[in-house]
């Protein structure tokens, strides 16, 4: 199996690390976030991670929790922020990514109960102002983000981010809020939710002020319906109607790991 190469991007001057199959950029990702986890507990003795849903990142927990199984790492003084959530749900919803956390992570490591942190879909309709308001001071307070995972939706998405009107500035600077769900991301949601008509519409998400805060991005995109949205991002407009392409104005920070399907757009 050939290694990973850097791709060089010239539309956005960005590097890419392309590895020849989805298991190899997983296995990429779960050991930097090992090291990151590794190097801020020895700096600080604490490390912060905002992690992500979806299909692409279940193997990297995999590979997490096989770590912590095999001793190699350890969640005792780690604390984590999801991207975002369904709302409203309740967090025992087997869709809800509360649920999803559980399963694939939180339940395999040894992460204090009160130190994983995902929105809650069960506030009142009218403290969820107040409730998005509070999860970003409890970041800030923590001292920021040492890591977010990110993955991609195909419309762009990152956590619930959809793609906006907005202008490039007003879009980074957005706080933690109720957002509706955009027609390509519920048809995606599908997978979760068996039919169009049974997605949750609206959720929870991190803005994009916090994401860009976070002191390294791993934004880790696989398989072969990932390719134009990656490219979109690399290679189009900066624009809120990509959110992704955001990630261009911190580009000194973002690791982009992608494998060779999802980096078939990009030559
Ligand atoms: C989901 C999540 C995002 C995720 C994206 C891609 O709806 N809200 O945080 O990164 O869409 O998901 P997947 O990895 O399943 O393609």
């Amino acid at each position: 199996m050939p290694a990973e190469r850097t791709l060089h991007v010239s539309e956005s001057n960005v590097d890419v690390i392309v590895f020849p199959d989805a298991a190899a950029a997983v296995r990429s990702a779960a050991e930097r976030i090992a090291r990151i986890v590794a190097e801020s507990v020895a700096a600080r003795g604490k490390a912060v991670l905002g992690l992500a849903t979806g299909a692409t990142p279940e193997k990297v927990y995999d590979d997490l929790a096989a770590r912590v199984r095999a001793g190699t790492l350890s969640f005792r003084d780690v604390t984590t922020y999801n991207l975002d959530e369904y709302y409203p749900i309740q967090p025992v919803d087997p869709r809800s990514y509360r649920s999803y956390m559980q399963r694939f992570l939180f339940d395999r490591v040894d992460l204090a109960p009160n130190r994983a942190h995902v929105l809650d879909g069960t506030v009142p309709e009218a403290a969820t102002a107040a409730h998005a308001a509070e999860f970003d001071r409890w970041i800030d307070a923590d001292g920021g983000l040492d890591l977010q995972l990110l993955g991609i939706g195909r419309n762009g998405h990152i956590g619930f981010n959809e793609p906006s009107e907005l202008a490039v500035e007003a879009f980074a600077s957005q706080p933690t809020r109720v957002v509706g769900l955009h027609p390509i991301t519920k048809t995606d949601a599908i997978r979760e939710f068996g039919s169009l008509e049974a997605v949750i519409p609206r959720a929870l998400t991190m803005g994009v002020r916090q994401i860009l805060a976070a002191r390294t991005i791993l934004m880790l995109a696989t398989g072969p319906h990932k390719a134009p949205i990656v490219a979109r991002a690399l290679k189009g407009p900066l624009t809120a109607n990509v959110p992704a392409s955001l990630l261009r104005t911190v580009a000194d920070k973002v690791v982009w790991l992608v494998d060779e399907p999802a980096a078939a757009e990009l030559g």
